[in-house]
């Protein structure tokens, strides 16, 4: 088993990398399972967020299978880069969120996958970093176009031109992760989730589309989207209940709708 996808009863997608033995390093077919994996849950109408994890007590992800990256032709390494970004890509398409819950090492592939995600939480023990140019290489999933906007140009391109470790605390700190769990991750990680997941999942949809424009948009046409996808919001009949709601003094009842 490579990965792991099933539903928690409280109403959460738990995506679970499980290659405990290698570190749930990232082979080419775990990656196409995780692409899979994420497309079937874009289908599944009762689940409210994805929360992804890492089997094992030591790693999150220990980044792309290093084994698997050797002697290859460029067009075959090009070829994997793109699949890793687009694998990776499709969790901003989810019209959910996704809760990277890193419970150990991410590094490389494993800490793009968690920047590639909503929202990061880590347990103390967590470890991020970048450490390609150890290897002669580059980030090529995504990380030196997330962790720039995650944490700023600068400290950015110190983590990945010494390829130096970023701890659980440093990480929280500079804005990398949401939060450090303390305790149970799991349940962290739904206490976390539930915060957001009980407003209107069209409205959060509009709320997570507006912002990540934020990123890769000149200020007036982001200001456009947001006027066009707050008053998308406004039409769903969820608006119209939260501001009843408000007004009548009592508690919205959302409905997604
Ligand atoms: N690829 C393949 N196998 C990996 C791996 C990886 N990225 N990371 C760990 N493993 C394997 C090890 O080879 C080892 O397997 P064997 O027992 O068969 O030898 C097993 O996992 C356990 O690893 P270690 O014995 O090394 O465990 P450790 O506790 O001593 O060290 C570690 C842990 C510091 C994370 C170390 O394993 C390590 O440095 N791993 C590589 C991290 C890395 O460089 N990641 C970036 C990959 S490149 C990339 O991701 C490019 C990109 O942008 C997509």
């Amino acid at each position: 088993m490579t990965i792991d996808l099933t539903k928690t009863e409280d109403g959460y997608a738990l995506l679970t990398l499980n290659r405990p033995e290698a570190l749930n390093a990232l082979s080419f077919d775990i990656l196409r399972r995780i692409g899979a994996a994420i497309d079937e849950v874009a289908g599944w109408r009762d689940v409210r967020a994805l929360l992804i994890t890492g089997a094992g007590d030591k790693a999150f992800c220990a980044g792309a299978d290093i084994k698997e990256l050797r002697n290859r032709s460029l067009t075959d390494q090009k070829r994997g880069a793109e699949l890793g970004q687009a694998v990776f890509a499709r969790l901003d398409r989810l019209p959910i969120a996704s809760v990277a819950l890193v419970n150990g090492y991410a590094f490389g592939g494993g800490a793009e996958l968690a920047m590639a995600c909503t929202f990061r939480l880590a347990s103390p023990n967590a470890v991020f970093g970048l450490p390609e140019v150890k290897l002669g290489l580059i980030p090529g999933y995504g990380g030196t176009q997330r962790l720039p906007r995650l944490v700023g140009e600068a400290r950015a391109l110190e983590i990945i031109m010494t390829g130096r470790n970023v701890a659980a605390d440093e990480a929280e700190r500079i804005g990398l992760i949401n939060a450090m769990a303390q305790g149970d991750l799991m349940q962290a990680g739904r206490d976390f989730a539930g915060r957001f997941t009980r407003y209107s999942l069209p409205v959060l949809d509009c709320a997570r589309r507006a912002v990540q424009r934020a990123a890769d948009t000149p200020l007036h046409e982001g200001l456009q989207t947001e006027a066009d996808l707050s008053t998308l919001a406004y039409r769903t009949r969820d608006a119209e209940e939260g501001m009843a709601a408000f007004e009548e003094k009592r508690k919205p009842e959302f409905r997604d709708e």
